[in-house]
Order: C-alpha cells, then structure tokens, then sequence
C-alpha cells in the first residue's frame, strides 16, 4: 500500500497538468537528478567561452564532487560554501575524489576570475553554466530576482563514472546547510 502510494506521488511529481489553446493535457515536467541517474551531457565553460567542457566525459572513469551556487562573489558563496570545499579538497581527494567542480549561471570570464580571488587552484574547478542548460538539465534552476533571472539552487552532488551517487539540494533554495563541504559522505 505505501509502495502505492509513493509510487502515486512520484507519478504526479513527473506530470503536471498544463494548458493549451485545445484544452487541458498531461505534459512531463523535469525532476531533480536522483541518486542512480547519470549526469545529463551538457558543456559547460572554463575560463572562457571558447573553452568548452562535456560534464558527463568529465566524470567518465573518474569520482566527483559536483557542487552549485545561486552566483560567483556572492557573500553566501564566498564566504562559506566555496571556502568549505577548498579547505577540505586535499581530504576529499585521500578519499578517492578525482576533481571538485563548482558551478554556476554566470558567465566564464565571472567564474575565472571568481576562482581567482578564491585560490582555487588545483583544488576546484570553476565551470560558467552559461545559459543555466545543466541547472536545468538537473532541475534545481529558480528565479533569482536579485541576482537578475534564472540562477541555481545551492547543491551537491557527488557522481562516479557519470551516476549519482549522493545528492544535496537546499531545502529553502539557496541556503548554507546540506550542500556544504562538511555534510558530504564520500
Ligand atoms: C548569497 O549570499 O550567497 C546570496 C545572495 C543573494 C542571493 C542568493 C545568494
């Protein structure tokens, strides 16, 4: 009965009823990335716009840490979320992770010079999710007024050989809780 219902639950949460100018019908709607999916291939940007990047060949053969911020320079994210993973990268990667990649929906040049300012070298590296294709692929996009649109919702995730193996979104969308370098469990 309960497996039922869960089941129920996780039926509706993929449709949801849209309107059309010939009436009502069932459209799918994404759902956030779940433990045992594989990571959408999209390419991100590094550095520059002419530097493309395939997140899923990245984490081909290889363990991540994937984490995502709302915006590079932002108080939240420069003070406790990116520091929290460049504090403990040398830890992490004892443990078996390959690379730490933060993302954002900013643009490359922005998440460069972010990285910068933040001595990311060789401990994580900076990916622009330019027009937000992965933050939506993953469907943990929001609108984010503040900071002038569409942006990301603060996550984790940690992905080996391209499937989900942990995933973290903010509860409240863009807070400093289970997305933080602390709460992961390699
Ligand atoms: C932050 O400080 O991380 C933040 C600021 C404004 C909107 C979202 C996040």
């Amino acid at each position: 009965m309960t497996l039922h219902i869960s089941r129920a639950i996780s039926v509706a949460r993929r449709l949801s009823l849209s309107c059309s100018n010939r009436g009502f019908h069932l459209s799918p709607r994404a759902m956030v990335i779940a433990i045992g999916d594989k990571i959408p291939s999209v390419d991100l940007f590094e550095d520059s716009p002419s530097n493309k990047v395939n997140i899923r060949d990245l984490t081909s053969q290889k363990k991540l840490i994937i984490f995502g911020v709302p915006g590079a320079f932002t108080p939240g994210c420069s003070k406790t979320h990116l520091p929290g993973y460049i504090e403990k990268a040398a830890d992490f990667k004892r443990q078996g992770i390959d690379e730490i990649v933060c993302i954002s929906v900013n643009d490359p040049f922005v998440m460069s010079a972010w990285g910068k300012d933040q001595g990311v070298e060789g401990k994580v590296r900076m990916l622009a999710d330019t027009n937000a294709e992965f933050t939506k692929a993953i469907d943990v996009d929001m609108n984010l007024a503040v900071l002038g649109g569409t942006r990301s919702k603060r996550y984790s995730m940690i992905v080996d050989d391209g499937i989900v193996k942990e995933m973290n979104v903010e509860p409240d969308n863009t807070g400093l809780s289970c997305s933080l370098a602390d709460h992961i469990k390699i």
